[in-house]
């Protein structure tokens, strides 16, 4: 793929056929009095929960009221309309937008005009009956694939605030193991229609997100993301490079590619010439005809090929999540090592570190699979950082069987693991087997391994001792409170505990992170106009969730793990 420059590849983003203006019809009619004939537009306060693809959806839904006419309000309790993106993966994550259910009657009450929509992957279509019971202060449920009708169904769509046609085109609802769920076709044609328009409100300036694909094909027994989000789709190779181009154009410094299982991108889109020379074959599970399809190696190398006028990637870090070991090419990992941009950063779910637990999972692939394709990835890239996320108490898990993942942790070295006990959800396959591992020998293994990757992450980050990394500089941090020892609370945190103390800070200076390449956290000290730039520091402190250092350079440099 040659270099293109970010204007020739921005222009193709502007060149979509731009939709006609219209007064969209479907509206909801409970929300006639919400409407702003007569009154001014309402304020919007948007909660949003779950992984970064909702964090994605809420930019689109921000946007669509943004450029409706409406404000952000900055509390749920002074807002016209709540959105609610609800995640579903886990049990508590639903409970705790049903806990809050009380408090939005309450508000309700208070103020009559208030509206509330749910949305996101709380709502599935096979249990909307229920909906209305589970969360009583909802006035209005949105699958995921609906999203994109919010402000028509809101009756806020007017002159003013132009929504595309392709925004509303119909989609069926399709099936999925014999349920009806979502669709997600229509998202990369409303994505582009939103991108054209401005409606996406990006919720920073310097990290963007990017969905390639949307929902999943995977049958992972314990998931409900199959069941929420629908099948797997690709979006068009030209529209991601064009956004990519435009968000490159916009000065991000940091872009990151979304979808439950990018390293599937490409396989349901058509077979082009342009893409002859890509032939790969997936390396384990059922097999898929990826011949002459673009995969996600190829995107990559589009997007490291934006380049700006010194010839350097226009966006200096590319990020991808998640990757499904089933689908690790060696032609992603060639792309990982020769692209520029592409960050030393890898998460790859393991789940856990037992086959026949990994079987009943339905996670399609070995632990030696799994860490074969580990071996060459880190061959390839070395030094790079792995993450990836663990179920404790799975269906049937024996004692030997989570010690087999301890094992891994071990073996492995991972820099973070993300981990929770496992929780039955409605409608998945793995109903059918027995939830049979106590609540609390779920809760001591899901504790076992934390403080055993504690210690593992600590030593991880010991290696960057002495080292310069260059930090992309994200946000102003409040600094901790005093230099005491820290609770054992504080030292379980997600790498509070090292942040600059207040004793620390010098005349001017406010306590600042950042990211490395590697995605490690660093605290620091300096000045606050350094957010949203690149700098050098030396790291001097090391921690088991972050590390610690000194401004050397306003300038960044790579980060070399010898
Ligand atoms: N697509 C990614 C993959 O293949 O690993 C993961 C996406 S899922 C939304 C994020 C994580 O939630 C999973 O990796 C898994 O560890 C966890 N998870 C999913 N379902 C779960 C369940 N029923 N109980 C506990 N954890 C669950
Ligand atoms: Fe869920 Fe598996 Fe799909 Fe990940 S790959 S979203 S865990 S079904
Ligand atoms: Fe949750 Fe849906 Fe993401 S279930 S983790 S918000 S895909």
């Amino acid at each position: 793929m040659t270099n293109r420059t970010i204007d020739e590849l921005a222009a193709n983003l502007t060149a979509l056929p731009r939709p006609t203006l219209m007064q969209a019809p479907g509206t909801d009619p409970s929300f006639a009095e919400f409407r702003p004939e007569g009154h001014g537009m309402p304020s919007f306060f948007m909660w949003t929960l779950g992984c970064q693809m909702n964090q994605s959806d809420s930019e689109e839904m921000a946007g669509q009221l943004l450029a409706a006419g409406c404000a952000r309000a900055s509390s749920m309790d002074t807002a016209d309309l709540v959105v609610i993106n609800t995640c579903a993966v886990r049990e508590h994550a639903e409970a705790k937008v049903i806990g809050r259910q009380g408090v939005l009657a309450e508000l309700k009450r208070a103020r009559p005009g208030m509206r509330v929509v749910l949305t996101g992957c709380g709502v599935r279509e096979s249990e909307r009956d229920g909906l209305a019971r589970r969360f009583k202060a909802v006035d209005m449920f949105l699958r995921p694939d609906e999203e994109p009708e919010l402000g028509r169904r809101l009756g806020l769509v007017s002159a003013q605030a132009p929504i595309g046609l392709r925004t509303i085109a119909t989609a069926a609802t399709t099936v999925v193991g014999g349920r009806p769920v979502s669709a997600a076709d229509r998202l990369a044609g409303a994505r582009v229609s939103a991108l054209a328009e401005g409606r996406v409100a990006r919720s920073s300036s310097i990290s963007a997100w990017l969905p390639i694909v949307y929902g999943c094909d995977k049958t992972c027994t314990y998931c409900i993301v199959p069941f929420s989000r629908g099948p797997e789709r690709s979006r068009p190779f030209d529209d991601i490079v064009a956004e990519a181009a435009s968000i490159a154009s916009d000065g991000y410094k940091e872009l990151t590619l979304l979808g439950q299982n990018v390293n599937s991108y490409g396989h349901d889109l058509a077979a082009e010439t342009r893409f002859a020379h890509i032939e790969t074959e997936r390396s384990a599970g059922r097999r898929l005809d990826l011949h002459s399809r673009p995969d996600l190696a190829e995107l990559l190398r589009a997007i490291d090929g934006i380049r700006d006028s010194d010839g350097r990637p226009a966006i200096p870090r590319l990020r991808f999540i998640t990757s499904h070991p089933w689908d690790l090419s060696d032609r992603l990992i060639e792309a990982m090592a020769s692209c520029e941009s592409v960050v030393e950063h890898l998460h790859l779910p393991i789940q856990s570190g037992d086959d026949e637990m990994l079987q009943r999972m339905g996670r399609q692939y070995s632990v030696a699979h799994y860490k074969e394709r580990l071996a060459r990835i880190r061959e390839a890239v070395p030094g790079i950082a792995v993450s990836t996320d663990v179920i404790v108490g799975f269906c049937g898990e024996t004692e030997k069987q989570f010690q087999a993942t301890m094992a891994s942790l071990d073996s492995i070295g991972y820099d973070t693991v993300f981990t929770a006990s496992y929780s039955p959800r409605p409608g998945t396959p793995a109903l059918r087997l027995a939830d049979d591992v106590a609540p609390e020998v779920k809760r001591r293994r899901l504790n076992e391994l934390l403080s055993r990757q504690e210690k593992i992450g600590l030593e991880r980050n010991r290696a960057w001792l002495d080292h310069d990394v260059e930090v992309l500089v994200d946000q102003v941090t409040p600094a901790r409170r005093s230099l005491a020892p820290l609770s054992e609370a504080e030292a379980f945190d997600d790498g509070r505990s090292d942040r600059v103390g207040d004793a620390a800070m010098g005349e001017g200076s406010v306590a600042l992170a950042g990211r490395t390449r590697h995605n490690k956290l660093v605290h620091f000290t300096g000045d606050a106009t350094l957010v949203g730039h690149s700098v050098r520091i030396h790291i001097d402190h090391a921690g088991p969730f972050a590390l610690r250092g000194r401004l050397v350079d306003s300038t960044g440099e790579p980060d070399v793990l010898a």
